[in-house]
C-alpha cells in the first residue's frame, strides 16, 4: 500500500505539469537534444519555470532546475511548495542530484516532487541533506574563536 501524504491532494499538479511543458519549449538543448523543462508553485502562490540551456562547453550546461531557482530569485524569492520536471516527451523526469541540492535551498517545510514512483516530500529525494541550517550552527558554534577570520 503506498502512502498518500494529504497536502499533495491540495496542488494542482496538472497546471504545474502545463507550466513545465511549455518551459521544455524553450530548452536550449543543440548538444544532448534532451529538452527538459521543471516548474514549481511558490509559497506565494506564483508558479516559476525554468528550461535546460546547454553550452558548447557541455559542462557548463544549466539544468532546467538552474533557470526555475534564477526566475524565483528574480521575480521576489519566496520558498517552494511543489515541483514537477517534464522531458521532451511530457513524461516525468527526476531532478539529478545537483538540482536537488538546488531545490532543497529554496524549498519550503515539506516540500513536494512529482517523481517517477509518485509524490514525495524533499527529505525522501535528498535524505540527510546538507544545507543553510548547518552552515548557521557551525557559524554560531565558532562565532568567538576566530575560526575562518583573517590575522
Ligand atoms: N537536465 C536537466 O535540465 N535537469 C535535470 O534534472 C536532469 C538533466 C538536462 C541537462 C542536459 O541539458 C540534459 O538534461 C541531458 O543531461
Amino acid at each position: 500500500m503506498s502512502t498518500v501524504n494529504p497536502a499533495a491532494a491540495s496542488i494542482d499538479w496538472e497546471a504545474l505539469r502545463t507550466a513545465a511543458v511549455e518551459a521544455m519549449s524553450h530548452a536550449y538543448v543543440p548538444y544532448s537534444k534532451f529538452p527538459v523543462g521543471a516548474a514549481a508553485l511558490v509559497d506565494d502562490g506564483r508558479i516559476v519555470s525554468g528550461c535546460n540551456v546547454e553550452n558548447a562547453s557541455y559542462g557548463v550546461t544549466l539544468c532546467a532546475e538552474c533557470g526555475l531557482v534564477s526566475a524565483l530569485a528574480m521575480s521576489g524569492g519566496g520558498h517552494l511548495v511543489a515541483f514537477t520536471c517534464v522531458d521532451g516527451d511530457g513524461a516525468t523526469l527526476m531532478p539529478c542530484g545537483r538540482c536537488r541540492q538546488l531545490l532543497y535551498e529554496h524549498s519550503a517545510d515539506g516540500m513536494l516532487l512529482e517523481t517517477v514512483s509518485g509524490i514525495k516530500t524533499i527529505d525522501q529525494v535528498l535524505p540527510d541533506a546538507f544545507g543553510p541550517r548547518q552552515l548557521a550552527a557551525y557559524a554560531a558554534e565558532h562565532e568567538n574563536d576566530g575560526t575562518g577570520t583573517q590575522a
